[in-house]
Formats: structure tokens, C-alpha cells, sequence
């Protein structure tokens, strides 16, 4: 849900109060500017608790980081927006630490091909990665530009980015991809993986045991690359609007892989045009 100028103004306000799992705003507000910050409060999961010891919209989580999101890209996902769901800072600290992203060993080339509004790709910028991210919806792609801190930001769909547009693979894949098509994304982010790397991507726990042909090979992937599938704490994912129970999946391409990725795709011979126009 887009979050109008009006009431980003209201929760921007240094009056306004995020704390916890309240939201205070101290001040008075003409009625229609207080429908529209009401309506929004309401849409991200509050409710106006009126008691005088209370006086604060209050939600049935923390809110803190899932406000600051909302704010940064002036909108947040709600019941009609079921594809952004920002990676909370603990995970995301999972997440970097699997791939070995740290300010010890800063330089690493990483790709974010699914980035929302960096919840991941920033904290990997922070931790000295050069990290270069795609993403599909044009407005969060334009947070992204004004981050200034990517090496590239490409809006577009990442499952139609061919994997060789990239003149050498990255060291680093990190993702938190939309779950409709978790496995798509997945697969094709292998492909933009160089030797000797390593992918870390939040996936919905069902890839554990969902019996779907993509599920199959991607447990068989992992197991003969000695991949990893680690399970979350339940609700990981709640300050971020969602209680669907979540995974990381780690996969390496050390030596003597099979994966296909980038320096597999280098490898195959260009296909020859049979049916190209004579000169
Ligand atoms: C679950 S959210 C996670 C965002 C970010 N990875 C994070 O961890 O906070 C998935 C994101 O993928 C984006 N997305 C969906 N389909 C995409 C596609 N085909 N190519 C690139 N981004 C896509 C959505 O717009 C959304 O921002």
C-alpha cells in the first residue's frame, strides 16, 4: 500500500513516536488528514487504542523496522501486496554471515536480484560488498537508485536477465525472492554465480518437503552439493506482515560442481545460426 505525502508527513513528524509495538502521534490532526494516517495504521495491522494511559495505535507486533521500511520506500506491504515482504534485520544478519560477507573480507562481488528496498543489499554494502541488485517494481527500484551506494541497480524482471549479460560471475548471491516464484528465481540466480561461490536465499519452508518436480531437484541440488537448508524460528517473518514460515538455503560452487552456473554458461558453445539469411 502506497503511504500518501500527507500521512508520511504525519509519521515522519519528529513528534510522532514509532516504539515498540505503538505508534504515538502527539498532535492534532484536522479530521480528513487523521482518516487517511488512521485508514494506513489500520492497513498495516493497528488499531486506535483510545484509553487514556494508552492514547496510541497499537499493533500485535513489533513495528519498529517494518515503520522504517514503510517509510524509506513511502509504501508497505499489506493484504492487496502480496509480494514484498522486507527481510527483518535478524535474518538478514543470518543471511550475510552464511555468505560470508564481512567487513574481514570486504570487496566481495554479490548480487541482490530480487532487492526490494535493500533490507539485504544494504546491510552487504555495509559490510564492504560490492553489490549490484535488480528489481522488478519500478518504484522500489528508484529507492534503490537514491541509495547511491550500489555499484548498478537494474528495474526490470531478473528471470529475463540473461546470466552472460555479466562478464564474470559473482562471488555472492544473497535473495530473498517472491515466493509465487521462488524456485524460478533461484535456479536462474545459480547462473549468475561464479566459481567458488556461495548463494544464500530465504525460501518458504514447503521447499523442504513439497513433493512439486522443482522441489525434487532442488533437494537433489543441494545434497550432492552439500547444500544446506536451515530452518528459521517461526514468525521470523511477522514484523514484516507475514507469518509464513521461512528457510535459508545455502549452495556452493566449490570445486568439481555441477551447477550450471556462469562459467558453465561461458563454456557452452555459441549456437550456431542454421537459419540465418545467407550473406
Ligand atoms: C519478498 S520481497 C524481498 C525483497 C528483498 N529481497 C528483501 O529481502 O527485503 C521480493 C521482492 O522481489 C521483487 N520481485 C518480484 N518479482 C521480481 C522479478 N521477476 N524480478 C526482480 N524482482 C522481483 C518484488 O517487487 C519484491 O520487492
Amino acid at each position: 500500500m502506497k503511504i500518501l505525502p500527507d500521512v508520511l508527513g504525519v509519521l515522519t513528524d519528529p513528534r510522532t513516536v514509532i516504539e515498540r509495538d505503538r505508534i504515538y502521534i502527539p498532535f492534532e490532526l484536522d479530521n480528513r488528514l487523521y482518516e487517511r494516517v488512521n485508514r494506513t495504521l489500520r492497513e498495516a495491522g493497528g488499531r486506535w487504542d483510545g484509553r487514556r494511559a494508552v492514547r496510541a495505535h497499537v499493533f500485535p507486533r513489533d513495528i519498529e523496522s517494518f515503520m522504517a521500511d514503510a517509510i524509506a520506500a513511502g509504501e508497505f506491504p499489506s493484504r492487496y501486496d502480496t509480494g514484498w515482504y522486507p527481510t527483518p534485520p535478524a535474518v538478514v544478519e543470518q543471511v550475510l554471515t552464511l555468505a560470508g560477507i564481512s567487513e574481514k573480507y570486504p570487496g566481495k562481488t554479490t548480487l541482490e536480484p530480487s532487492a526490494g528496498i535493500g533490507s539485504i543489499a544494504g546491510p552487504a554494502v555495509a559490510r564492504g560488498a560490492v553489490v549490484d541488485v535488480v528489481e522488478l517494481d519500478e518504484h522500489r527500484a528508484s529507492v534503490l537508485d537514491g541509495h547511491g551506494v550500489y555499484r548498478r541497480v537494474v528495474q526490470g524482471d531478473f528471470l529475463s536477465i540473461a546470466p552472460l549479460s555479466y562478464g564474470e560471475g559473482f562471488a555472492r548471491v544473497v535473495m530473498n525472492p517472491p515466493f509465487s516464484d521462488a524456485l524460478s528465481h533461484v535456479s536462474h540466480a545459480l547462473a549468475f554465480l561464479g566459481d567458488d561461490g556461495v548463494l544464500v536465499s530465504v525460501l518458504p519452508e514447503w521447499v523442504n518437503w513439497m513433493s512439486s518436480r522443482a522441489c525434487v531437484e532442488f533437494r537433489a541440488l543441494l545434497k550432492k552439493h552439500d547444500g544446506e537448508i536451515i530452518p528459521l524460528p517461526q514468525s521470523s517473518f511477522r514484523d514484516a506482515g507475514t507469518n509464513v514460515n521461512t528457510v535459508l538455503a545455502v549452495v556452493s560452487t566449490g570445486p568439481g560442481h555441477t551447477i550450471r552456473n556462469h562459467s558453465w554458461h561461458a563454456r557452452q558453445p555459441k549456437q550456431l545460426d542454421l537459419f540465418g539469411s545467407a550473406a
